[in-house]
């Protein structure tokens, strides 16, 4: 039996949906799309109000998505103009810097709309219109929003790409969409390291022949070069064009964004979303999973580079008027107090993380955390891998000190926002299960063959039908959404996800059962990495596996086929780790790495990944059947030159 912590008396009272509430959202939202959907569009400020709710079909013959379609809005006028009137002088946002001796910033609404009105004119200087896309390579500051805000209010379509990426992978997503405006810094702040964001684009700017014009943030006066013709500051920009600037009506189903996330195979996709359908989504699940209340500060420590940060740090809070917070730093620096002290300073209600954050945090000692008050907390959420009960405990325990409910939220970027999660007041929590479906979820539970599972299961997690957050398409390859998703159980939408339901109707997610690596709640694709070591010229071949680590959930172990000649040696290998890091991002720096001078293949030429899974996890007695391999004979040399683990 698995432990379970009931809905407190209080919260059952206070939120805004208790258990009979939510089988009745639930229960309505199945039997009655079409009007549950129409009905909850009300929240959303249209300049045309929509009459049809979801128009989609996962079937081959007819395969669209469409929500919402006849709808007309702004996204960023919802997350920014309708608010004016009555809370134009409440925070919009609080950016609390790197250094923590320096003070916070604070922005008003109405400061906020006079910032992303000034971002979208230089934009619109630059020659920026409607349906462009603009790339975002940006460190976390309060410029960050406004660039995506800014964005959304002329209708142009941002591609973020996460800071810690290098020169080589932000080249690649630039020119996928074809991006000829990049906006960037000068350098970012993170742990009190700097990171040469600006010297990052111009390396990039050798393979990225689309990028024309580069408009830099001041973020910390570092040394940058400026070329001409191409590079624009920011503040220079800004100081010519008003602080005002008319939303763009934009149809529900054009492009909002373009988020790129690794595969199992291939290059990394641009996963698109679109304006109505995903705001509503994103806004509907920030008010009841975290049953966000007006005034209160709420703080999701993601960075905007990633899905999180997109629709938990700006669109779904910024929609529904709330007080978000930015963090530049790292939850790890100057110590392992940071997340608390910054909670205790601004009186963060509602705290967001990772469990790999948590994990590292857990293992620094309960006294950062026991030196700090954190009594104005009322609820915590986790994201991005299943939480492991000791690190749930602990949040809950220590951190929480008992009183506030963990919402464990199962989602991804393809989903725009959280899909199988609980409600506060609603659901009774069991750590280590993100709970049941958010209303309009469609979950089920399949075998290998695609045979739905029924009661308590464990297979694949398919959902089996369409939710106005759902992606639209793969930017530029619609054939490839339509094959990565929606082809390997005819009719529905796979997660990519292993998954367990108990007798209870509680979903446990098991990790993901393709060729992708969830490092630190990130996702990495085995085919990236071993593409980037196979550019080496000492490299023959590689592949690429996960394995259990204690902080990043998962680490990356890497076996490598040298060329003839080529030596094996301790250099050798962190140049090549090395050399991982400078093509993808540290992200991908492959925490083990072993030099194979053949890795186990069948007959007919294909790598056993199993085999080297079992090998990496260190689970060497029993590797299953080997003998229809073309040479049985590598598998023991692999286990006796197996690599500690990194
Ligand atoms: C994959 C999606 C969703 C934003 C961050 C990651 C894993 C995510 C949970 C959770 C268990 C989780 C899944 C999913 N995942 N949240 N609460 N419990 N697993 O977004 O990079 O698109 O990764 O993260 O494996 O498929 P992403």
């Amino acid at each position: 039996m698995a432990e379970l912590y009931p809905v407190s008396e209080e919260w059952a009272r206070r939120a805004r949906v208790d258990s009979a509430g939510y089988d009745r959202l639930y229960g309505r939202s199945i039997a009655d799309p079409g009007s549950f959907w129409l009905e909850q569009a009300k929240r959303l400020d249209w300049i045309k109000r929509p009459e049809i709710a979801g128009d989609w079909s996962f079937d081959e013959e007819d395969f669209h998505i469409r929500w919402f379609g006849d709808g007309k809005l702004n996204v960023a006028a919802n997350c920014i103009d309708r608010h004016l009137t009555k809370r134009g002088n409440e925070t919009a946002i609080i950016w609390e810097p790197d250094e923590p001796s320096e003070e916070a910033r604070r922005y008003t609404y109405r400061e906020l709309h006079a910032e992303v009105c000034r971002f979208a004119n230089v934009l619109k200087a630059q020659g920026v219109a409607k349906g462009d896309r603009v790339t975002i390579y940006l460190p976390m500051i309060p410029e960050a929003a406004f660039a995506l805000l800014a964005c959304a209010r002329i209708g142009a379509v941002h591609s973020v790409v996460f800071g810690g990426f290098s020169p080589e992978a932000l080249s690649g997503r630039i020119t996928d969409c074809d991006s000829k405006v990049v906006i960037t810094a000068d350098e970012g702040r993170r742990g009190g390291k700097r990171v040469p964001l600006k010297a990052n684009v111009d390396a990039a700017a050798a393979h990225a022949p689309a990028m024309e014009t580069v408009i830099v943030v001041k973020a910390t006066g570092g040394d940058v070069t400026m070329q001409a013709g191409r590079d624009v500051w920011y503040h220079e920009a800004a100081a010519q064009v008003p602080a005002e600037c008319p939303p763009e009506p934009m149809g529900a189903e054009d492009p909002l964004f373009i988020l790129y996330t690794s595969g199992s195979t291939g290059k990394p996709k641009g996963v698109l979303h679109t304006s109505g359908g995903y705001l509503l989504w994103a806004s509907l699940t920030h008010e009841l999973v975290f049953d966000y209340r007006p005034g209160q500060v709420y703080w999701c420590a993601a960075d905007i580079g990633w899905v999180t940060g997109h629709s938990y740090i700006v669109y779904g809070p910024l929609a529904n008027g709330a007080t978000t917070v930015m963090f530049e730093g790292v939850p790890t620096w100057p110590d392992a107090s940071r997340i608390w002290q910054v909670v205790d300073r601004h009186q963060v209600e509602i705290l967001y993380t990772a469990p790999t954050a948590l994990r590292a945090l857990m293992r620094e000692g309960d006294q950062y955390v026991t030196a700090t008050s954190r009594t104005s907390l009322k609820l915590l959420g986790t994201v991005g891998e299943p939480i492991n009960p000791e690190a749930w405990r602990w949040y809950h325990d220590v951190v929480g000190g008992g009183r506030c409910p963990i919402v464990d939220t199962w989602w991804q970027t393809e989903t725009g926002g959280h899909l199988i999660t609980p409600l506060p007041g609603a659901t009774a929590l069991k750590p280590g299960s993100a709970t049941l479906p958010f209303p309009g979820v469609d979950p089920q539970i399949v075998d290998a063959e695609g045979q739905v599972l029924h009661g308590a299961a464990e297979g694949n997690l398919v959902i089996a039908r369409s939710w106005p957050g759902q992606m639209r398409s793969v930017w530029g390859d619609h054939e490839r959404f339509f094959q990565t998703y929606f082809t390997t159980y005819r009719g529905k939408y796979f997660t990519g996800d292993g998954c367990r339901r108990d007798e209870d109707g509680y979903y446990w997610i098991t990790g993901r059962v393709d060729d992708v690596i969830n490092v630190s709640g990130h996702r990495m694709g085995t085919a990236e990495v071993e593409s980037a070591l196979v550019l080496h010229p000492k490299v023959a071949e590689a592949a690429v596996v996960g394995m259990p680590h204690d902080v990043k959930g998962q680490g990356i172990y890497a076996y490598v086929t040298l060329n003839a000649g080529v030596e094996p040696s301790d250099d050798l290998r962190n140049a090549l780790r090395d050399w991982v890091r400078r093509e993808i991002g540290p992200i991908a720096t492959p925490d083990a790495l072993q030099f194979a001078p053949g890795l186990p293949k069948t007959r007919s030429g294909k790598i056993m990944r199993r085999i080297l899974r079992k090998i990496a996890e260190g689970d060497v007695s029993n590797l299953g059947d080997i003998s229809t391999l073309a040479d049985p004979g590598v598998v023991q040399h692999l286990v006796d030159t197996r690599e500690g683990r990194g």
